[in-house]
Parts: structure tokens; C-alpha cells; sequence
């Protein structure tokens, strides 16, 4: 294709978004966040009153999603979602509808668009196995359980919300294990991704990291 493209995966909260925005922004990349589109699907369902184990229903939601990302902002339908996407209930129900393969099916062309000539940071959970299998340079982006929900328990905190790490600890722990054995996609690491492990980096040495594999590949 000849498209720069650069795919994070790794597991809830192991800091892919954070990363693979501020590895877009110094390489002037587009920035795909996969996992918003499955959290948008789930909130759509939610608010047409369809179940998050109806497949057929949830994909032609997924299908037919009126969504804009505009800078930071996410819209649906024209109404900025971007606090609400980012709840743990909304995190919860996109793991659920993200089983299904007509609703990954449904959301394939649309993540596919966001590669053009600029180039494309993407993070998610399949970004190097299925959706850009092409891709330049694959990472597996992760934690141990323990710093992933510490790190989440500080963003609630900083966000002005009330968090109980303990319910985290479990809700990670439920959503990995939901997305780890699923028979679509399943979370895992690529053979030929870079692991990178970033219990003990903080943002800016994982920032730095990813962007020194980025210039020994290209
Ligand atoms: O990355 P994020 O936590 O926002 O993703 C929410 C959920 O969406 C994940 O738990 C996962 O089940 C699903 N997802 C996925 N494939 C992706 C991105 C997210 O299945 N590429």
C-alpha cells in the first residue's frame, strides 16, 4: 500500500491511547482508537434499548454508527460522547459486543479508512492481526495487572471521579479474560509484534521507546 503504519495492542489499561496519541503527534500520523468505536457501538445500542448480546442487532448499530472525531472530541450523532464512552459500564458493554464477528465484521472497513498517505498510529486489540496485518512496525503494548489498574485508578481520581481499585482490579481482570478467549480476534500477542513491557517506564520512556523501534524499522 505503501501507507506508514504503526499498530499498539496490548490489554485495558496498559497506557496503548496515551502512547499511540503522542507517538501520532510527533510523527504527524493520524490516530486511530479502535476501542472507541466498539465503546461508541455499545452506547448507540444502549440508547436504541438493544441488548449487548444481541449480535444481530448490535452489528447493523455498528454498521450505520454516526460518528465524528474531531481533535480530542468524539461525536455520535452530533453529540459529544467523549466523557460518557470512557465509563467503565460502556467499557464493559464494548468488550461484550466486541465477541461478535458481525460486529467486527461491521467496523472493519471504517477503521480501515483511517489510513491514508499522512500515515497511521492505531491501537486496539487485533491493529496488528487483523485490521492492518501489513502494518510496519507491531507492538504489544503492556502491564502487570497490579500497575494497569493503578494506573486507571489514577485517571478516574484525576478525572474528578470516585474509584474503588479493588472493583478495578476485578473489572480488568474480567474484560481481559473476556477478550483473551473470545474465538474473534482474541487479544494476544502477534508473532511478529515487539513486546514491550511498561510496568516500570513512565509515559515518556514509553513514548521513546516505541518511536526508536519506529526509526530502526523505517
Ligand atoms: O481499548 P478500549 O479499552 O477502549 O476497548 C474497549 C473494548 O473494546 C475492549 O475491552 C475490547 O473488548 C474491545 N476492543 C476490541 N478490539 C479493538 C479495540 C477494542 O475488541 N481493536
Amino acid at each position: 500500500l505503501g501507507i506508514a503504519i504503526l499498530a499498539i495492542d496490548g490489554p485495558s489499561a496498559s497506557g496503548k491511547g496515551s502512547v499511540a496519541q503522542r507517538v501520532a503527534e510527533v510523527l504527524e500520523f493520524a490516530y486511530l482508537d479502535s476501542g472507541a468505536l466498539y465503546r461508541l457501538t455499545a452506547l448507540a445500542a444502549q440508547r436504541a434499548g438493544v441488548g449487548w448480546n444481541d449480535e444481530h442487532s448490535v452489528a447493523q448499530i455498528a454498521q450505520s454508527l454516526d460518528v465524528r472525531f474531531e481533535n480530542e472530541r468524539v461525536l455520535l450523532a452530533g453529540q459529544d460522547v467523549s466523557a460518557v464512552i470512557r465509563s467503565e459500564s460502556i467499557g464493559v458493554g464494548a468488550s461484550q459486543v466486541a465477541a461478535f464477528a458481525a460486529v467486527r465484521q461491521a467496523l472493519l472497513a471504517r477503521q480501515r479508512a483511517f489510513a491514508t498517505k499522512q500515515g497511521l498510529v492505531a491501537d486496539g486489540r487485533d491493529m496488528g492481526s487483523v485490521v492492518f496485518p501489513d502494518a510496519q512496525l507491531k507492538i504489544f503494548l503492556t502491564a502487570t495487572a497490579e500497575v494497569r489498574a493503578e494506573r486507571r485508578y489514577q485517571q478516574l481520581i484525576a478525572r474528578g471521579e470516585s474509584a474503588d481499585l479493588a472493583a478495578i482490579t476485578r473489572d480488568l481482570q474480567s474484560r481481559d479474560e473476556r477478550d483473551a478467549a473470545r474465538t474473534e480476534a482474541p487479544l494476544r500477542q502477534w508473532h511478529d509484534a515487539l513486546l514491550l513491557e511498561t510496568s516500570g517506564l513512565n509515559l515518556d520512556q514509553v513514548v521513546e521507546c516505541v518511536l526508536s523501534s519506529w526509526k530502526t524499522r523505517m
